[in-house]
């Protein structure tokens, strides 16, 4: 697997640095509350571990899947659920877990969902972000690091399923690409 890889753009320390201080600021913002941390499969595994174990407040996780429709590898903005949340997420404080924000589409479309059904508040805590690739504006409260619009797979992201288990974010060479 090392043998695929083109360079490293964030190393598992940055990663662990950053999400305590994203947890810091978690805490102060939600002081006196509780927290239902909700994260879109597959990717946002590997955040919601590591940034839950960093939180002192309260929290509940829950995961909802996702599919946008669309031309394979691009959002279309268009999102159908593939597995929805077993919580209520009526007038409780939300907060959404994110790997990465690329279009922004899902995320844009998520928040509305997820406001709809009465959520006291939403908001977004992403592990990375491409803001030359966003489509919508989206407000993100927590954002671990915006990284330039390259292909990156590691820490939760794929290519075809694989590499989500690296624990750092990365480019692949080119020629993995064209097997
Ligand atoms: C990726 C990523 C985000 C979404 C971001 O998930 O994990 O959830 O795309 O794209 P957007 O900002 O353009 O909407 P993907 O659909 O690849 O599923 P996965 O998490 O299972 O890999
Ligand atoms: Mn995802
Ligand atoms: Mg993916």
């Amino acid at each position: 697997m090392g043998d695929d890889l083109q360079e490293i753009l964030v190393t598992a320390e940055q990663l662990d640095q950053r999400l305590s201080e994203m947890a810091a600021q978690i805490d102060a913002d939600y002081q006196g509350k509780e927290i239902l941390m909700v994260g879109v499969l597959r990717g946002a595994v590997m955040v919601m571990a590591d940034l839950s174990r960093k939180l002192h407040t309260p929290l509940e996780m829950d995961w909802m899947a996702v599919s946008s429709y669309g031309s394979g590898t691009k959002s279309s903005g268009v999102v159908r659920i593939l597995k929805d949340l077993d919580h209520d997420v009526n007038g409780r404080d939300v907060l959404i877990v994110e790997d990465i924000i690329d279009s922004g589409l899902t995320l844009a479309w998520l928040k509305t969902n997820l406001e709809s059904r009465g959520a006291k508040s939403v908001k977004i805590a992403t592990a990375l972000r491409k803001p030359e690739a966003m489509k919508v504006d989206v407000e993100v409260s927590y954002v671990g690091f915006d990284i330039p619009d390259e292909f990156v797979v590691g820490y939760g992201l794929d290519y075809a399923e694989k590499y989500r288990n690296l624990p750092f974010v990365g480019t692949l060479k080119p020629s993995v690409y064209s097997h």
